[in-house]
């Protein structure tokens, strides 16, 4: 990796650039789901070619500019909406372009997601011939009943013959360390019982992933859900559902290495590692997010959100809905925010070398969480205790 001179900090001169992921936002879904925020429109045909053409511009637009330094991909997320409405050619002539101008690493890790309800085994199978290394499939619930609540388009028996056709396409654990296939579960579903959440649980692990993403049901603002919430779990029993369902995914072998993230040995999401060890992000495609590392400064920046007016404007600066730079006091906090939500937490030196700032810069606001129990720390590693992880958003809170 590039060495090179980061920082005007005199103190902090020598740190090697962070690894570089690349996330590409396809912004179209069969039908809206009633709890969803992410950036996702329904709409019946897609304008694919068009999408393709306007990221390939997006990614020309961003090699344009002097504020980061290309270098080979670290990982590559296809994440909506529902990547998985794109055809496998689409997908390739997409990564064939990305490659020639950025390169890969050796082993780099490309997932791309897929919704039950849209999967084919040929297209599954053509995104693997593509390149794509890891599926990730929006299961949310083996329970019929319960999938219609949430206005799913697809019931429990596609979702298990999506995990057959993945494993069938190749997308196994038994490749190297980028190959797999996740699961995204939730729970805390209306009207939910700890019984129905683990068994869930247990339906999903016989299908053989090599992660399961386990996410508690959230009624995020602007929703339909949130305008007419339906009837949730209370607080202590989704605590219950998580308690059970991570000592069931134990047993299977499977570490919990993040607050929703847990995987099989050596088959965590290098993405979204990359993510939480504050790494380097570009991002392409209508709504995406960027954080990107230069020589003075660490900056983010998003692109427009309505997929029209990025089809128009990708590849020109009216593309760009906002961007700034993360303040020197806002760095840390930017940096534990994303750390914290790892369960092992982060090796301490990684601090000064993503953020350029001596860690006692947040020394203030660490001493008391410390003293609260809710992170340790010493000279090796920075680590949420399990209290910590437990109450996440009070710990969150303080760096917010
Ligand atoms: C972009 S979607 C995955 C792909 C595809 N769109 C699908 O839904 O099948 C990302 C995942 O976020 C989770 N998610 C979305 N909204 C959520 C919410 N309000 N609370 C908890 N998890 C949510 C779901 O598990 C979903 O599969
Ligand atoms: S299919 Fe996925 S992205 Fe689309 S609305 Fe539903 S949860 Fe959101």
């Amino acid at each position: 990796m590039e060495k090179f001179i980061l920082w005007h900090n005199p103190a902090v001169t020598d740190f090697s650039l962070p690894p570089l992921s690349l996330y590409v936002h396809l912004p179209w879904c069969v039908r809206k789901c009633p709890y969803c925020d992410f950036n996702s429109h329904e709409r019946e045909s897609l304008p694919e070619i068009e999408y393709i053409d306007a990221l390939i511009r997006d990614l020309d637009w961003e090699l344009s500019q002097a504020d980061w330094t290309p270098r080979p991909l670290h990982s590559i997320f296809f994440g909506g909406g529902t990547p998985s409405l794109f055809s496998a050619e689409a997908i390739q002539r997409l990564l064939r372009a990305v490659e020639a101008k950025l390169g890969f690493e050796e082993d780099i890790e490309i997932t791309l997601e897929a919704n039950p309800g849209t999967a084919e085994a040929e297209r599954f199978t053509g995104y693997r011939q593509a390149g794509v290394t890891r599926l990730s499939i929006g299961v949310q619930s083996f329970d019929d009943q319960q999938l219609q609540k949430l206005g799913r388009i697809h019931r429990s028996e596609q979702a298990v013959a999506a995990a057959d056709m993945a494993r069938a396409a190749g997308f196994t654990q038994y490749h190297n360390g980028a190959h797999g296939f996740n699961l995204d579960l939730m729970y805390a579903l209306p009207g939910q019982r700890v019984e129905e959440a683990l068994s869930d649980v247990e339906q999903a692990l016989a299908l053989e992933p090599s992660h399961i993403s386990h996410y508690q049901l959230t009624l995020e603002p602007g929703t339909a859900f949130y305008y007419r919430p339906p009837e949730l779990p209370d607080d202590d029993t989704a605590f219950a559902m998580q308690t059970a369902c991570q000592k069931t995914l134990a047993e299977a072998g499977f570490e919990h290495y993040e607050v929703s993230a847990y995987s099989r040995p050596l088959r965590a999401c290098r993405h979204n590692l990359n993510y939480w060890q504050f790494g380097d992000y570009l991002a392409i495609g209508a709504g995406s997010h960027a954080k990107l590392t230069s020589r003075q400064s660490i900056h983010r920046r998003s692109k427009v959100k309505t997929p029209d007016k990025y089809l128009r404007y990708a590849g020109a600066h009216e593309a760009l809905d906002e961007a700034a730079g993360i303040p020197e006091s806002q760095r840390g906090f930017e940096f534990m925010l994303n750390a914290l939500r790892l369960v092992e937490g982060v090796p301490s030196a990684l601090f000064e070398q993503r953020t350029g700032l001596p860690l006692a810069t947040i020394e203030k606001t660490l001493g008391p969480l410390r003293e609260r129990g809710l992170l340790t720390q010493n000279a090796r590693r920075i680590q949420p205790t399990d209290q910590g992880l437990r109450f996440l958003n009070v710990l969150m809170g303080e760096f917010l």
